[in-house]
């Protein structure tokens, strides 16, 4: 094997990184940006709180080119996984200051008294670093987004959303901006002849390819090998239930699942578009999506999750499920030697089980066009409203002819293994008219028609009530629509 595809190369702040995991047995490929940090000397301003992408302390902002200009991300950074930096600079707390000059929204944070505990600062900073870098004059609303990531159980965000908005004002100038012209051109040299990357120590295989063609090769050889996209989910595996991950294809990379097309009668979204692309993407194209994203995790979370993982993991609580059903949205699933389509729902075969080939990959989501005429809704019902799982979750759509049901999918999150769709309730309203009398009485079917867990999260009654109640939500909100 080419020695050096065993190498990742990074800048690390301004300094270029170059890794070669052969003389570093103290590293494993799946050892986290957060745990590297760590272990290095200067640079524990990144701190560990949750190790699960909750609480923000360990916040870091990655930087990469794209189309000539730097991207800047905040992520999680105990989420990610060494390689993953490939290409990229990774920015840090410690680099901020110019000399002994701070920059701005440190700046900021001395002078409103931001400032907080030192555990959560850092990250707190850091966000606010990738607001500054992304955002000018944001609104509260775009600042207490950028906030929602970075857990404080002390004090409060007053002061530090203050200092958001009292830095935020140079359109992102700053060193980095400086030094714009300097990083793309060292980047460029990292990405320059940029082949597939394979780490292999003595317990683990990491594969790591930067084309389509390359991942489904690398699926084809490696059947057993855990794809990855974000490792939102991937991470916590070996975070919080220490597994060690034998065998990764770690697909974060490829350019080619990363498009974004809008064509005369459909939607095709690339698998590995991360939920702050689609949120943008969705907004004026798919609302009721861009409603269920606008409270999906965190920024740092948005930044990593992508839309083929949420559906990949098929948990029963995946959020994008229930809608993607609503949208009665197609999988493109590929594999080296061919491609196939396959309905969302069939999709999901049971907890966390999916129909997906050893030699596939879910490479697209295809997303009809819904006629103007069709509704479709999604409701997150949860403890609190941001970075929480949901309790319940739904994705409905309707479609009427002369006031009466001709179409209508009822999918839950939360309500039974797998998101499922209400089909005895649908069956029921089928044909009938879109009123109130039989609409509170197909509530009542539906309250009967799922069988629940109850959990820490609710009572499997309480999940009923709130099924048969979204049910009435939906029908209030399409009152006023042209049905
Ligand atoms: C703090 C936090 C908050 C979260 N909030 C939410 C939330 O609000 N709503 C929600 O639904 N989820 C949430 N999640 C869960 C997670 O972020 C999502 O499920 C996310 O979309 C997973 O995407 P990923 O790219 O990170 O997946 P990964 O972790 O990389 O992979 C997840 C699974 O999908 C498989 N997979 C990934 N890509 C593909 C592919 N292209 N083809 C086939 N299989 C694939 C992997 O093998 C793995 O089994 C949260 C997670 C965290 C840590
Ligand atoms: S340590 Fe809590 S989000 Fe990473
Ligand atoms: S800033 Fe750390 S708990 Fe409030």
């Amino acid at each position: 094997m080419n020695a050096s595809k065993q190498v990742i190369r990074f800048l690390l702040n301004e300094r270029l990184v170059e890794l070669d995991f052969r003389d570093h047995p103290e590293l494993k490929p799946t050892t986290t940006v957060l745990n590297y940090l760590r272990s290095l000397p200067f640079h524990k301003g990144v701190k560990e709180g949750c190790a699960e992408g909750d609480c923000g302390a360990c916040t870091v902002v990655i930087a990469e080119n794209q189309n000539r200009k730097l991207v800047y991300k905040t992520v999680d950074s105990c989420l990610v996984f060494l390689p993953m930096l490939h290409g990229k600079q990774l920015i840090t707390v410690e680099h901020l200051a110019n000399g002994n000059e701070l920059h701005p929204v440190q700046q900021a944070m001395v002078d409103q008294n931001g400032s907080q505990c030192g555990y959560c600062t850092p990250g707190i900073v850091m966000s606010l670093f990738g607001l500054y870098k992304n955002q000018h004059q944001p609104s509260s609303e775009v600042i207490k987004d950028a906030l929602t990531g970075n857990l404080c159980r002390c004090t409060g965000y007053r002061p530090i959303a203050d200092a958001a908005s009292g830095a935020c004002v140079f359109h992102g100038v700053d060193k980095f901006s400086t030094a714009e012209t300097e990083t793309l051109k060292s980047l460029d040299s990292l990405n320059i002849h940029k082949t597939h990357i394979e780490i292999h120590t003595s317990t683990q295989h990491y594969y790591k390819p930067f084309t389509l063609t390359d991942a489904l090769e690398f699926r084809r050889k490696h059947p057993d090998a855990l794809i990855t996209g974000g490792s939102t989910d991937v991470a916590l595996r070996q975070t919080k239930k220490k597994e060690l991950l034998e065998k990764i294809i770690d697909i974060s990379d490829v350019d080619d699942l990363k498009t974004m097309e809008e064509h005369k009668d459909t939607f095709r979204i690339g698998a590995g578009v991360n939920m702050e692309r689609l949120l943008h993407f969705s907004a004026s194209r798919l609302p009721a999506l861009y409603k269920m994203l606008k409270i999906f995790g965190s920024l740092q979370i948005r930044n990593l999750a992508t839309i083929g993982g949420n559906i990949g993991s098929a948990s029963p609580i995946g959020d994008t499920l229930p809608l993607l059903m609503a949208y009665k949205a197609n999988l493109k699933l590929q594999s080296i030697t061919g491609v196939r389509f396959c309905r969302i729902e069939d999709f999901i075969t049971g907890y966390r089980t999916t129909d997906l080939k050893t030699d596939e990959m879910i490479t697209e989501i295809v997303i009809s066009k819904p006629p103007a005429n069709r509704i479709i809704r999604s409701y997150k019902v949860s403890r609190r409203k941001d970075l929480d799982i949901s309790t319940v979750s739904a994705g409905f759509s309707l479609l009427t002819v002369n006031g009466n049901v001709d179409d209508i999918v009822l999918a839950f999150g939360g309500m039974a293994a797998q998101p499922a769709r209400a089909t005895k309730t649908e069956l029921f309203l089928k044909g009938k008219p879109w009123a109130e009398d039989t609409v509170f009485e197909a509530m009542e079917k539906l309250y009967h028609e799922f069988t629940p867990l109850s959990d820490a999260r609710a009572h499997a009654d309480y999940r009923c009530l709130v099924a048969r109640n979204l049910l009435l939500k939906f029908f209030e909100d399409s009152k006023g629509l042209s049905l």
